[in-house]
């Protein structure tokens, strides 16, 4: 059985390639994800990629995962600094998640210094950019093996 997956990419990351390139970089959602299923594919893994703007289809996202995922790698953006229901629904499902975030968010604002996911996450991975999916997906799917 194929360890599965669970990537979510949350609001404004459809617009990466063209928002705010000096913090986010220049690669676009497609090559990011193109860069993930080669990943998976050398590590025989399957995932599912989505990306969803609004918080109350993450949240439903993430519910129905608990069937069907081992492990789930979210970049929740802004999401990640208030969203009580999605740390609530990581918490209730119970999957093992990986927070991801391109840009070091301790760097930057002081609002952004505060993830209320990151109590819930089996680790977080912030600041590499596209390497911090890539790192995270290594980290999900290491957790599976254990
Ligand atoms: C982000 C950081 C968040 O603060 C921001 O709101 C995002 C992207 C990142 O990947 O660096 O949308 O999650």
């Amino acid at each position: 059985m194929p360890a599965k997956i669970l990537i979510i990419h949350g609001p404004n990351l459809a617009l990466l390639g063209e928002r705010e390139v000096n913090v986010y970089g220049s690669f676009t959602l497609d090559e990011i994800n193109a860069k993930l299923q080669a990943l998976a594919k050398q590590e025989k893994a399957e995932l599912a990629i989505v990306q969803l703007d609004s918080e109350g289809e993450i949240v439903e996202q993430i519910g129905k995962a608990r069937k069907e995922f081992g492990a789930l790698v979210i970049n929740p953006g802004a999401y990640t600094h208030y969203s009580v229901a999605i740390r609530d629904a990581i918490a209730g499902v119970g999957i093992p998640t990986v927070e991801v975030h391109l840009s070091n968010i301790y760097a930057r604002e002081e609002f952004r210094h505060k993830s209320v996911i990151a109590p819930v996450a089996v680790g977080q991975i912030s600041g590499f950019g596209v390497n911090s999916y890539l790192l995270g997906l290594k980290a999900a799917l290491d957790l599976l093996k254990k």
